[in-house]
């Protein structure tokens, strides 16, 4: 007879495993099936936690290379090692990555290896590698199978000269020139890890801002900074093909909307266009769960497909590709299936950028409101007026906050600076209290921090900061 569940969750990135040891926590049978050797999807084998390791360490020997002798300490000219870097982050990986196998054990969760498909509600079939195949049976399913690159049309990736992301955190030497396809998230992130290590790093951008989606005046200031860094962007433009056949690679772009082709040299390409929802091998069709014209899993508010007893989380489904809101979205799901309320406030889930200085925003952009029509007003505060940050030489950028014009509820907020990623969290806990900035700006902050800039900047919304 087959083995029963209460839950069958297929795929263990946040998604998927954070919504298994909920379950488990409330009391339900558990399973997980995962193609990867590893547990933790996309974000802990190939995503957030590589790409971190690999910018932590670029980011100490930039400041080792620029700052260190303004500081008094004197090392000389410091060295990268390629090969001890990369390990660093292979190990980053499987701490991370046997962390969950071991949380996977103390909460009694049944890990399956390899690939899961759906028979129809309450039957889902592991096909694993030595091509074994094994059927299980289930009260509720959990589509957490997340999303793979969007590819590029006309430029295929060999992961080796033309890249993907994962290709990107594996180059086993440091590129002379590095051409990037988007502005997005990753090409700004894993740009700037080679940027410091000395790769000449282009940006071809199809739109004419970088970070689309974020606050404009964040992304143009923010642009102004990585060009200080060296960074050339391309923006209003595509790339059309790229020749692969010589020792270098001939990338050939246009103007977005057409015109006269142009040819830029490059050793490594970084295809970084976006995602997209993979659900390859499921069985969708066959289960009868419908998608929308993105392919991604269509869910109700309750992340229920259309049919009974089949869920779905993360990347798969609609909303930002953010590991902690599919990891927010799993916890939900799990509390939903045991009777609970679970829920997630789309309204506050920060979004940060890992490059130097680190850029986080919560809540809407100046272009949001404006195109809501809410009226609002704008707090702003720079880093080069805080006392921490000039100790630290971390004086570029500001904290903005948007902030009802009437009843002076934040709204919105956008930091560009040192910890910004840190920094973003008192006002998401803020935003989900319904709180003011003038609530922030009455609350005690220890002095010396960067965070003090966070409240000035609230200040600013009201009677004015004191430091300015
Ligand atoms: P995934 O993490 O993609 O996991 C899905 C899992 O399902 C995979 O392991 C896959 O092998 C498995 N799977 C798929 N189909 C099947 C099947 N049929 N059977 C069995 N298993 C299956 N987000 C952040 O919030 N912060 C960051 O700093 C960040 N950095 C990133 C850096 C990079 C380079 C990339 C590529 C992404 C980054 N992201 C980041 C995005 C983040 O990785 C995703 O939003 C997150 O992983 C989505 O989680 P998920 O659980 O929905 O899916
Ligand atoms: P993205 O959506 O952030 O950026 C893609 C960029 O490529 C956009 O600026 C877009 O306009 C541009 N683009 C699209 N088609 C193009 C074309 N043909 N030519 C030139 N430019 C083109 O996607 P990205 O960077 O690939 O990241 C994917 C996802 O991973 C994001 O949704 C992001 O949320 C997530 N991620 C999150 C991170 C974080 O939270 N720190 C880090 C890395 C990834």
């Amino acid at each position: 007879m087959a083995e029963q569940f209460d839950l069958t969750v297929i795929g263990t990135g946040p998604g998927g495993y954070v919504c298994a040891i909920r379950a488990a926590q409330l009391g339900m049978k558990v399973a997980v099936i995962e193609k990867r050797d590893a547990p933790g999807g996309t974000c802990l084998n190939v995503g957030c936690i590589p790409s971190k390791a690999l910018l932590h360490t670029t980011e100490l020997y930039e400041e080792a290379s620029s700052h260190f002798e303004t500081f008094g300490i004197d090392i000389g000219k410091p060295r990268i090692n390629l090969p001890a870097m990369m390990r660093h982050k292979a190990d980053t990986v499987d701490a991370n990555t046997s962390g969950v196998e071991f949380l996977f054990k103390k909460n009694k969760i049944t890990h399956f290896h390899g690939t899961g498909s759906i028979e129809g509600p309450g039957k889902v079939v592991i096909n694993d590698e030595k091509g074994d195949r094994q059927t299980i049976e289930t009260k509720n399913i959990v589509i957490a199978t997340g999303s793979e690159s969007m590819p590029l049309p006309g430029v295929e990736t060999d992961e080796k000269r033309i890249v993907t992301s994962t290709g990107a955190l594996e180059l086993e030497k440091v590129p002379g020139k590095l051409l990037i396809v988007g502005a997005g998230v990753i090409g700004l992130e894993l740009g700037s890890v080679w940027a410091r290590l000395g790769a000449e790093v282009t940006v071809v951008e199809f739109l004419d801002r970088i970070l689309p989606g974020m606050d404009g005046e964040v992304g143009k200031q923010f642009q102004r900074l990585l060009q200080r860094q060296g960074f050339t962007f391309k923006l209003g433009t595509k790339v059309t093909g790229v020749d692969a056949d010589g020792d270098t690679l001939k990338v050939f772009t246009e103007p977005a909307q057409g015109g006269d082709t142009e040819q830029i040299d490059a050793d490594i390409v970084l295809v970084a266009i976006g995602r997209r929802p993979f659900t390859e091998g499921l069985g969708l069709e066959e289960a009868g769960v419908e998608r929308d014209e993105r392919g991604r899993v269509k869910t109700d508010e309750h992340f229920k497909t259309n049919v009974d007893g089949i869920y779905a989380i993360g990347d798969v489904i609609t909303g930002p590709m953010l590991a902690h809101k599919a990891e927010d979205e799993g916890v939900a799901v799990a509390e939903i299936l045991a009777g609970q309320a679970g829920h997630v406030n789309y309204g506050v889930i920060p979004s940060v950028v890992y490059t130097s200085p680190e850029i986080a925003a919560v809540g809407k952009t100046e272009e949001e409101l404006k195109a809501d029509g809410v009226e609002y007003k704008v707090a702003k505060f720079p880093f080069t007026a805080n006392g921490r940050a000039k100790a630290m030489l971390a004086k570029n950028g500001f904290v903005k906050i948007l902030a009802d014009k009437k009843t002076d509820r934040v709204l919105g907020a956008h930091i560009v600076g040192r910890s910004a990623g840190e920094l973003i969290h008192e006002l998401c806990v803020l935003m989900e209290f319904g709180g003011s900035a003038e609530d922030l700006a009455r609350t005690c902050h220890a002095h010396p921090t960067l965070s003090e800039a966070v409240r000035e900047a609230a200040m600013a919304a009201n009677d004015g900061p004191i430091h300015m």
